[in-house]
């Protein structure tokens, strides 16, 4: 079974770049260790991203993500998958 979800988030850290790659390069590290899949879209005050995968490695992934001090008010929508 697959679980997909999506959210959209306030950023704290506008479009900083260091800021941004660091989030990358961590959740490329650890979605590879948990095979999640997605995409991470961000203009400088938003943060988007679709989640998917095994549905407890996605609820563990959702919990790093919403625990991220980076940003702020995550708003969630599961989506059927
Ligand atoms: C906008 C945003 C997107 C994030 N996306 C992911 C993600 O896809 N996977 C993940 O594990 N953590 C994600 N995080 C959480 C952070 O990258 C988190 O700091 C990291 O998972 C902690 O790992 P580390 O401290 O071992 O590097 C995200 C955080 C933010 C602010």
């Amino acid at each position: 079974m697959l679980r997909r979800l999506i959210y959209i988030s306030r950023s704290i850290i506008g479009a900083d770049p260091k800021e941004i790659e660091a989030i990358l390069s961590s959740s490329i590290r650890c979605n590879a260790q948990l095979e999640v899949t997605g995409m991470l879209w961000a203009n400088g005050e938003n943060f988007a991203q679709v989640i998917e995968g095994d549905p407890d490695n996605v609820g563990r992934t959702m919990g790093r993500i919403r625990a991220d001090r980076r940003h702020t008010d995550i708003d969630t929508k599961s989506l059927g998958a």
